[in-house]
């Protein structure tokens, strides 16, 4: 016997920052009957349904500067709430965005943000407390001793992490505090507190949410190399000292044709030592203009992904860092480099999203 329909509920008008953020016009709610049963039609059913049947998460991250708003908002939303069930906010609880001044804190795009999610059944993963790259500049630029840069660091965490308490599925701990070679990058945290300032963010994020995920997450530490190689040791430390760490974020942001091959090793060597490995902030970026050929080994090298995740259970959340090409941070970032997402700049599906399809089937 088919199972029976599923109604997916699109609340496309539920984000409740809509009027502080532009004046969307909240267009209704509507609905999407979906059969909810394997058959040869699931190559249209989104991945919200197809990824929890593998019991993976799947993601988008979502940034201020593109708050659902104007023409694009419905679509925007729609695609949104139709093919994820799990959102980041890609700047809003950044340091510089969420603390601007050393006693102001400014919760409310990340708030409705987290009120979009909640309202349409998705889940939300907090991005980042402790990002060395991204520090308010009263912070960055101030002269502080060790004592007063620990207690910085510590209000911080815990203002941050208190305000969400109960609200997110985890946090970006740390963010990018290594470099290439594995050793600690030079920030205003480091600098002042030394390496100790890691643990300390681990610790206060514990104390003051007692069952939120805690996550280390970077780049290039994909795959087994130098730099995975400190990040294991940090977190082999870390347990044998009982500073508290749930999981690793390997933010996967790939050149097309790029995924390392030891990337499954790498996530099995962590998910041996009890660990989450989710996937935070996918991307596979191609030369532009893009090419049919390039979009095509694109779209396997997103197949590549989820299916290397889906074969660790430790591996049940991925997210990408957007999902139209309309909006992503990689142009800009990477000249001459872009189309990395898996909606197309109208939000057609690109090969790449017909190759997780079929990943997920
Ligand atoms: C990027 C955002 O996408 C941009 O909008 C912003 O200007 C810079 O930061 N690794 C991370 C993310 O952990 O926070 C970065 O996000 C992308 C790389």
């Amino acid at each position: 016997m088919p199972r029976p329909w599923v109604a997916l509920w699109v609340a496309v008008g539920a984000f409740t920052g809509a009027a502080a953020c532009g004046g969307d016009s909240n267009p209704p709610a509507r609905v999407v009957t979906i059969p909810d049963t394997p058959t040869a039609t699931d190559s249209t059913l989104p991945l919200r349904v197809l990824a929890p049947r593998r019991n993976l998460l799947v993601g988008s991250a979502i940034d201020a500067g593109f708050r659902f708003t104007g023409s694009d908002g419905v679509e925007f939303k729609g695609t949104m709430v139709t093919q994820f069930n799990l959102l980041t906010p890609e700047n809003d609880l950044k340091h510089d965005h969420v603390h601007p001044q050393q006693n102001v804190y400014n919760f409310a795009p990340a708030d409705s943000i987290v009120a979009f999610a909640a309202a349409n059944g998705m889940k939300a993963r907090g991005h980042t407390l402790i990002a060395p790259t991204q520090v308010a500049s009263w912070m960055a630029n101030g002269s502080w001793t060790q004592a007063q840069a620990q207690q910085l660091l510590d209000d911080h965490v815990t203002t941050v992490v208190s305000h969400y308490r109960g609200q997110l599925m985890e946090w970006d701990v740390v963010n990018e505090a290594l470099a290439d070679d594995g050793s600690i990058k030079p920030s205003i945290w480091y600098n002042t507190i030394g390496r100790g300032y890691i643990e300390r963010a681990f610790r206060d994020a514990r104390a003051a949410d007692s069952t939120v995920g805690l996550f280390y997450n970077d780049y290039n530490i994909e795959g087994v190399n130098a730099k995975s190689d400190s990040v294991y040791a940090m977190v082999q430390d870390f347990q044998a000292r009982g500073v508290p760490i749930t999981g690793i974020g390997l933010q996967s942001h790939f050149q097309v044709g790029g995924v390392p091959s030891t990337m499954a090793a790498n996530i099995a060597r962590f998910a041996a030592l009890g660990l989450q490995v989710h996937i935070t902030e996918l991307d596979v970026r191609v030369p532009l203009p893009s090419t049919s050929s390039e979009l095509a080994a694109q779209a396997q090298d997103y197949a590549t992904v989820f299916s290397t995740c889906l074969q660790y259970p430790a591996c049940s959340a991925l997210v990408m860092w957007g999902f139209t090409d309309k909006v992503s941070w990689v142009p800009s970032t990477f000249p001459g480099w872009g189309d990395a997402l898996i909606f197309d700049a109208n939000y057609q599906p690109k090969p790449a999203f017909g190759a997780i399809v079929n990943v997920l089937k």
